[in-house]
């Protein structure tokens, strides 16, 4: 049966001065009244039960998971002692669903996505599942196949996977994935994590990739299987993990385990693996830039959280901080982000480098 696996590791230093140690980007709700992991649970409401969802986060961020979530059974949520990316995360996952269900089926998904159509989000989930719980025809093996659910790239992102899928070759059905059409998992022929621009650039034109949304669907055991074959070494912490493990056996796997990202240890390597595009109204959030893409603009383009008049500006993104009045007068592409104890003022289109700054200013804690 399908339980849901939220990844909530981030960081999301990109949205300073907001996001800090204290308030990783999860935890807010920059895009409307719920925290960004509320929005993630509550759009799994009718596919998975509650008592189905698991959160895998760092130990000081459980207690904050449970507020957000108080309807997430506390076994539910898998302490990490140390981040060590994606991989061993989804190790730690499978290896407990799979001692609890040798059926399991997981469905990851990433804390802090915004998806705006929910329906067909769960359709898309649904075509996904049903894949990752199809014995792949191919003779020798039998196995069960690694499915990931991808996006159709808009511009040459460099900080995404890119899936190649075989655009006319094996499908089940039609070919568009258009809003209105029946989802369909398509053989994916290469996955390439992170490309250079000029990589990114030829992919985009090609036509026949996908950006990799971050959301996977599999069987624990399949992707268990995939590990033992191509992260041995995480396999082998991991796998013996699989039912109320001791807290010092987590911590010594965590301790030894490689960083490594499933999509550079798993889809970059592994054979049987399906995509279903989705057109649900993607993205992942990743700065003030896409929150002022994503939001409800005024007529000059504007977004307004708080108390903020705009005169003779727009384009821009303003919030203004708790009892603070926010002013911007003559600008365009401006974002200013007024927090508690500090203020961002930038460029719209640098709002990936309030990274670099927070980075330099280690006052990210
Ligand atoms: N629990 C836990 N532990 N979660 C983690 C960890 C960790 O150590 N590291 C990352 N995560 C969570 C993040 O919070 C996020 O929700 C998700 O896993 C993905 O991690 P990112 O660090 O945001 O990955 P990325 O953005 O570089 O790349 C991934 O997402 C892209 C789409 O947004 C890849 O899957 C790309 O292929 C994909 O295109
Ligand atoms: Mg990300």
């Amino acid at each position: 049966s399908l339980y849901a696996v939220i990844m909530a590791g981030g960081v999301g230093s990109r949205f300073w001065p907001r996001s800090r140690r204290a308030t990783p980007k999860q935890f807010l709700d920059v895009l409307g009244p719920t925290s960004l992991i509320q929005n993630t649970a509550a759009r799994l409401q009718g596919l998975v039960e509650p008592e189905r969802i698991f959160v895998v986060t760092h130990a000081d961020y459980v207690e904050q998971t449970q507020e957000h979530l108080p309807f997430v059974p506390a076994e539910n949520i898998l302490a990490e002692p140390i981040a060590k990316n994606t991989a061993p995360c989804i190790a730690f996952a499978a290896a407990r669903l799979h001692g609890l269900d040798p059926d399991a089926t997981m469905l990851i998904l990433p804390a802090d996505h915004l998806v705006q159509n929910v329906k067909r989000f769960q359709e898309v989930v649904r075509e996904a599942v049903r894949r990752a719980e199809t014995p792949e025809a191919d003779g020798a093996s039998g196995a069960f196949p690694l499915v990931t659910i991808g996006v159709r790239p808009t511009h040459p992102e460099t900080g995404y996977g890119y899936i190649q899928y075989d655009a006319d070759g094996e499908t089940d059905g039609v070919s568009d994935d258009g809003p209105a059409a029946t989802p369909e998992a398509h053989r994916v022929m290469t996955f390439a994590e992170k490309p250079d621009l000029a990589t990114a650039e030829r992919f985009v034109e090609a036509g026949d990739f996908l950006w990799n949304s971050g959301m996977f669907i599999w069987r624990a055991d399949a992707i268990l299987a995939e590990m033992e074959e191509h992260l041995p070494e995480i396999h082998a912490l991991f796998a013996p993990l699989a039912s109320s493990p001791a807290q010092e056996a987590i911590t010594r796997a965590y301790e030894r385990t490689p960083k490594v990202s499933i999509d550079v240890g798993i889809m970059e390597k592994a054979r049987h693996v399906w995509v279903v595009p989705g057109a649900f109204g993607w993205s992942d959030v990743g700065d003030w830039r896409a929150v002022h893409a994503v939001a409800e603009k005024d007529e000059a383009g504007n977004v307004a959280e708080g108390d903020v008049i705009f005169h003779h500006t727009s384009r821009s993104y303003a919030k203004a901080g708790p009892g603070r009045m926010l002013v911007l007068v003559g600008l365009q592409d401006a974002v200013v982000v007024d927090a508690e104890d500090a203020v961002l003022v930038c460029h719209r289109e640098s709002a990936q480098r309030v990274k670099d700054v927070v980075d330099y200013l280690g006052v990210h804690g």
